[in-house]
């Protein structure tokens, strides 16, 4: 395995590679010499480089992570593909549906798997509930409402984050639970308007807040609320929760019901169990999950769970939000 970025996500993916254990990741990459090597002291993974071009050429690679910024991960998952390697490209998937469609295009063409990083979705209860669903346990799922909450926090120091860079709070971490709604819901989307803006944090050009509503074929709707803007020393990190009522029960997903919290003079603080837990170096959890499911994909050439046309769904949507905001109108989702 090689990763290509080195910041929180391509570090957590490197030590949750290390927990699933049935891959090695020898390599890191970014554009800078210090980064590269700080990742890969960190992870205490042996070899760095900035040169992405011979890491592609080198043959004993055969997977590659995308854990850059939302901008670069078009080019180079089509890199990747072209140089025969698998991809884990985290989400969003890109930018736009042309690069979308570049990048499955790609991966088809040269019998690569092309898998997005969603990770809610190879957490427990995520999965559990969805299996739930699949075995008539709540009837039709006929509404959900799912909120997540990022604090501000998060946004400084990746001055990348912004609308013009990445899209709006929609297309960075909402592409999250729009890919939820649509898998739990298990219809076609048909309609979404929105209203979002840049409510809360400022000097950054980045649309912080917003909310929407979905209508999917089956006659089944659907309500989300995303912002970038909670406090920054918010003691639960990212707070979220979905809720989908069926026509004969309701399920509830709590992310934030922990077991270990620990509360000192610094104010209180919410141990993650479920998404990356950490300990002794690695990262279990759900993305650890994710991981293992990657590994099985290209070992046995099953579809990834999350490929790129969830992606592109989820990016197709968030795109659709945004129109909708800016033309106060709904927008119909087109054929995916
Ligand atoms: N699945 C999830 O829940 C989840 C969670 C967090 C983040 N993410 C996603 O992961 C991606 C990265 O986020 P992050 O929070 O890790 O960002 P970050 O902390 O800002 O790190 C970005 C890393 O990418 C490197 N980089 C930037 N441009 C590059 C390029 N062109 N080629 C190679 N390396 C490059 C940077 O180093 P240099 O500047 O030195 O090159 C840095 O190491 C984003 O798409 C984000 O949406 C997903």
């Amino acid at each position: 395995m090689g990763i290509v970025g080195g910041g929180k996500a391509g570090r957590n993916l490197a030590l949750a590679f290390k927990a699933a254990g049935r891959a090695e990741v020898a390599v890191f990459c970014t554009r800078h010499e210090d980064s590269a090597r700080e990742a890969a002291r960190w992870c205490d993974v042996p070899h760095w480089t900035t040169d992405l071009e011979a890491m592609l050429a080198d043959d004993s690679i055969d997977a590659l992570v995308i854990a850059t910024p939302d901008e670069y991960h078009c080019e180079q998952t089509v890199m990747a593909a072209r140089a025969g390697k698998h991809v884990l490209c985290e989400k969003p998937m890109c930018r736009s549906l042309e690069e979308a469609e570049r990048m499955i295009e790609e991966a088809e063409r040269h019998q690569v798997i092309l898998m997005i990083g969603f990770t809610e979705r190879y957490s427990h209860p995520c999965h559990e509930a969805k299996r739930r669903i699949d075995e008539g346990e709540i009837g039709t799922p006929r509404m959900i409402l799912a909120r997540r909450c990022h604090p501000r926090s998060i946004v400084r120091g990746r001055s990348w984050l912004n609308d013009l860079e990445t899209g709006g709070v929609l297309n960075y971490a909402g592409t999250h639970n729009i890919d939820l709604i649509c898998w739990f819901m298990g219809a076609r989307p048909e309609r979404v308007y929105a209203e979002m803006g840049q409510l809360i944090l400022t000097g950054q050009n980045f649309t912080d807040g917003a909310v929407m509503t979905f209508r999917f074929s089956n006659g089944g709707i659907a309500a989300l609320y995303e912002t970038f803007a909670y406090p920054g020393r918010y003691p639960h990190g990212v707070d979220r929760n979905i809720e989908i009522l069926g026509d004969r029960g309701v399920i509830k997903i709590d992310f934030m019901s922990q077991p270990l919290m620990m509360y000192t003079e610094e104010g209180a603080q919410v141990v993650d169990s479920i998404t990356w837990p950490a300990a002794g170096g690695k990262i279990g959890g759900a993305l650890q999950a994710e991981v293992e499911h990657f590994i099985r994909c290209i070992e046995s050439g099953e579809r990834p769970l999350t490929s790129g046309a969830e992606g592109k769904l989820a990016l197709q949507i968030a795109l659709a939000a945004r129109e909708a905001a800016q033309s106060g109108k709904a927008v119909t989702i087109g054929k995916v």
